[in-house]
């Protein structure tokens, strides 16, 4: 090839690599481009190497007109590589302004304490206004304590009433916190005044108002002189205190094996109103309270001289009293751990609204 042909053929690759170069996109594209050129087998890289078959007096000007054709590429390339460098750049701009910082950010779900928990914690405020102690007591019991000093010996038929889930090791899952009226006493005697907030357990089929697991508050007064209308009249604070209105409550004769005389205080249903619903079985009331004067056998069983002291007991139902206090429908709620079932400490001083169903 002659120094003539060679100015043609320089010219037509310069054009080329103009053309490939500006239809690039990315510093990649435009790197592998240029090894089509200039790199060692590349279209000018190539005649590079054949100056030395130029007769020796042309070389000169073969090699100048080489080397100007490889700075144009080279000012070519610089150009190119500026211009993606701004695109990449202004690239990263709009996505930066994409993004605004003064959004909100996604919120986490706002937990808080279990309803029954907030009305334990209610429950032992009240309480202890009043001298009372909180105690407690194991929730795998023995049948002593869960049946017998409760004045329910082994064939009476008040066993009937509480399905028991019993133990391979002899003990049983307390099915109320009464067990721990006698305990109490055992472990503290006369005068005694004491709540009991605690796990119970039974055998139940799971439905709307029914649960295996659910929480008791026992209470227990003892001292002498004590009388129903203490009894009446601490239960009534309680109320009034729990639900900050005056709740309408009646008084039924209730049979419980470890008092006597025995109640059933109920409440007026507050999720229907006392229209009748699941949770109160249609009846528009709802059994909370069950009540009465302590035993004179179980004061015995816990070493108390029921000649000088008398006591009241009671066993509200805490996981109960949470529904109405909150506006539970389903007692099933209550144990399933669905983070919407938390009371936020908000909620703690809201409006009672029935928001589950
Ligand atoms: N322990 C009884 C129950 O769970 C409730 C109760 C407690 C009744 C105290 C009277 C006095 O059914």
């Amino acid at each position: 090839m002659n120094l003539d042909e060679l100015k043609p053929i320089l010219a037509e690759i310069q054009a080329d690599a103009a053309r490939d170069f500006a239809a690039v996109g990315t510093q990649d594209e435009l790197r592998a481009a240029r090894s089509r050129y200039v790199g060692k087998s590349g279209t000018l890289g190539k005649l590079m190497g054949t100056i030395k078959d130029y007769p020796p007096a042309e070389r000169g000007q073969v090699g100048q007109l080489l080397n100007q054709a490889n700075q144009a590429l080279q000012t070519l390339l610089d150009e190119h590589m500026r211009r993606i460098e701004q695109a990449d750049l202004s690239a990263d701009a709009s996505q930066a302004a994409a993004f605004d910082p003064t959004l909100p950010g996604t919120r986490a779900p706002l937990g808080g304490v279990h309803p029954v928990t907030a009305v334990q914690w209610e429950i032992e405020t009240i309480f202890e206004r009043l001298g009372f102690t909180v105690e407690a007591g194991p929730e795998m019991e023995r049948d002593y304590y869960n049946f017998e000093a409760l004045n329910i010996p082994a064939m009476h038929p008040a066993r009937d009433m509480q399905d028991t889930f019993w133990c391979t090791n002899g003990l049983l899952l307390r099915t109320h916190t009464s067990p721990v009226q006698v305990r109490a006493m055992e472990k503290f005697g006369a005068p005694l005044r004491c709540i009991v907030p605690g796990r119970c357990f039974r055998y139940e089929t799971i439905d709307a108002s029914h649960e295996n697991t659910f929480h008791q508050c026992e209470g227990l007064m003892i001292d002498r002189n004590v009388s129903i209308a203490n009894l009446i009249a601490v239960m009534k604070l309680l109320l009034r205190e729990v639900f900050q209105r005056e709740v309408k409550v009646r008084l039924r004769p209730g049979y419980f094996p470890f008092v006597e005389p025995g109640f059933e205080l109920d409440m007026s249903c507050l999720i229907c109103g006392g229209k009748g619903c699941a949770t109160c079985k249609k009846s528009g009331w709802v059994e909370i309270l069950p009540c009465g004067m302590v035993h004179p056998n179980v004061l015995r069983f816990g070493g108390i001289d029921p000649h000088e002291f008398t006591g009241f007991a009671f066993g509200l139902g805490l996981t109960r009293l949470a529904m109405m206090k909150y506006g539970v429908r389903d007692i099933r709620v209550m144990n399933q751990g669905d983070l919407r079932s938390l009371a936020p400490p908000w909620r703690l001083e809201g409006p009672t609204v029935a928001e589950w169903s």
